[in-house]
């Protein structure tokens, strides 16, 4: 092992040079325009786990292709524990491009990090499982399990071509667990094995009004406003103690156990860091529960998106024709995204007033993910963590979504170990994505680790 960690130590500045040629790639899942740097970045991919010593190929798909990345087998041998890796290599459109204080695409190494689009969501992240692997076939050292790397680039918009490729390649792909650091830990001394994510649903609603904008003084009045009635409907749908009054929303909403609870208080970003973190006037909750439960372990309903009437310069006294909001809820243990929805859809449709046309667009849907955190996987992960970043790691759920771990379960059977290494600072889908080079050595042991706690006595 101490070879092994030898050489990661000996080998991080190229590690890191290599990483930032990874990052200058623009591969933005949601831009068709970006679709040749997607196949770009994922043929690197490729070519770089060759030159470690995988055997790599990749495999194209309706949408953009996947890098399936296999450790060498040796022949008649004795079935080995088989894990999965999993990372994305696309990345969220990086706009608002002036609010970027250096290019997205052009890493750039300030202190101890790397900024650029992707850095942490989640080609760092995957990257430092690809070092570790490197570090084991480099110096010949024996792995005592076999890894295949999944890497995909439609996680940020729904991962459809990975959900098909799971199902024709289910005997090739199935393995006793999939490991993954896609998601966060609370800081460099703060380690974190995330047990649970939030699912989600996500839709689009469009108030048609009058047939076309109008003059908003000669007819304004007598028409319906629908961007008025848009703010009337949405804003109905939470409280002031920050409660969703749809019926039936928490229909299923599994309650916080006092473990749970405990888990969620030892989060040490407490709410006044996190006020400052987020350059937010006050924070805003659902009464009865901390920050930490609010953001991972409680449902929500948000607008990301509401657009209606004329948005350039200087004034226009329109009444708009249309108002539209894109919406997502995020879900938790036990709700079903499907009856969610069906919940979601009928309250919009009672409450919306005969004075404007509602017209719903359903978009993807995923429930929540939950594995045990006591079970032996999460034990082994727990060492590996603690070796690896000298700290006693934390048991948290995360808010965010990762959708395909669902299929990982139901498909191949396998649970995933969230071993994530972005830090709250770090942000993810925001401008100036930053990952820290502690996260990205830190998570290189803390994989090369996780192989020998998860086979304990084989090599
Ligand atoms: N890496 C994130 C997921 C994540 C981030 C989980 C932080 C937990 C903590 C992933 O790339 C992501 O952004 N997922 C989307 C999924 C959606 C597009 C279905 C999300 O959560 O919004
Ligand atoms: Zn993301």
């Amino acid at each position: 092992m101490q070879v092994v960690l030898n050489y990661l130590k000996q080998n991080q500045a190229r590690a890191v040079a290599e990483l930032c040629e990874l990052l200058r790639f623009p591969s933005v899942s949601a831009q068709p325009q970006h679709k040749p740097d997607l196949r770009a970045c994922a043929q690197w991919l490729v070519k770089h786990c060759r030159q470690i010593g995988l055997e790599a190929k990749l495999c194209p798909t309706a949408g953009h292709p996947i890098v399936l990345a296999k450790t060498p087998r040796s022949k008649g041998q004795r079935r080995r524990p088989h894990y999965m890796v999993y990372g994305h290599y696309d990345v969220q459109p990086p706009e608002p491009l002036d609010l970027w204080h250096t290019p997205p695409f052009e890493p750039r190494i300030e202190g101890r990090s790397v900024y650029a689009r992707g850095s942490t969501d989640n080609k760092g992240q995957f990257f430092a499982h690809l070092k570790a692997v490197e570090a084991y076939l480099q110096t010949g050292t024996p792995l005592p399990c076999d890894l295949t790397f999944v890497l995909e680039g439609e996680e940020e918009v729904g991962s459809k071509s990975l959900s098909h490729f799971l199902k024709t390649h289910r005997r090739e792909l199935a393995c006793d667990a999939v490991v993954i650091s896609d998601t966060g830990m609370p800081g460099l001394k703060y380690p974190a094995l995330t047990y649970a994510l939030r699912g989600i649903i996500a839709f689009e609603i469009t108030l048609h009004g009058p047939e076309r904008d109008l003059h908003s003084g000669v007819f304004g009045g007598a028409v319906e406003n629908p961007a008025m009635a848009l703010a009337r409907l949405l804003a109905g749908v939470r409280d002031d103690r920050g409660r969703i009054t749809i019926p039936g929303f928490y229909d299923g909403v599994a309650p916080l156990s006092r473990f749970e609870r405990a888990q969620a208080a030892r989060y040490p970003l407490k709410e006044a860091q996190l006020k400052k973190l987020l350059g937010a006037p006050e924070l805003f909750g659902e009464r009865g529960f901390t920050a930490t439960e609010q953001r991972s372990a409680r449902p929500t309903f948000e607008i990301n998106g509401l657009t209606s009437g004329y948005q350039g310069e200087g004034s226009k006294t329109i009444v708009p024709a249309w108002a539209r909001a894109k919406i997502t809820c995020r879900l938790v243990p036990d709700q079903s995204p499907e009856q969610v929805r069906r919940a979601v859809l009928a309250h919009l449709k009672k409450i919306c007033p005969p004075t404007v046309r509602l017209e719903i667009e359903a978009g993807h849907g995923a429930e929540a993910y939950q594995v045990s955190p006591t079970g032996p996987l999460a034990q082994a992960s727990l060492r590996a963590l603690k070796k690896a970043f000298g700290a006693e790691p934390i048991l948290m759920r995360e808010g965010g979504s990762i959708p395909i771990v669902n299929q990982f379960k139901k498909i191949l059977g396998a649970d995933s170990l969230l071993l994530g290494l972005g830090l709250p600072d770090d942000n993810a889908h925001s401008p100036n994505e930053k990952f820290h080079l502690d996260c990205f050595a830190g998570g290189q042991r803390m994989s090369a680790y996780l192989w020998q706690e998860l086979n304990p006595g084989l090599d």
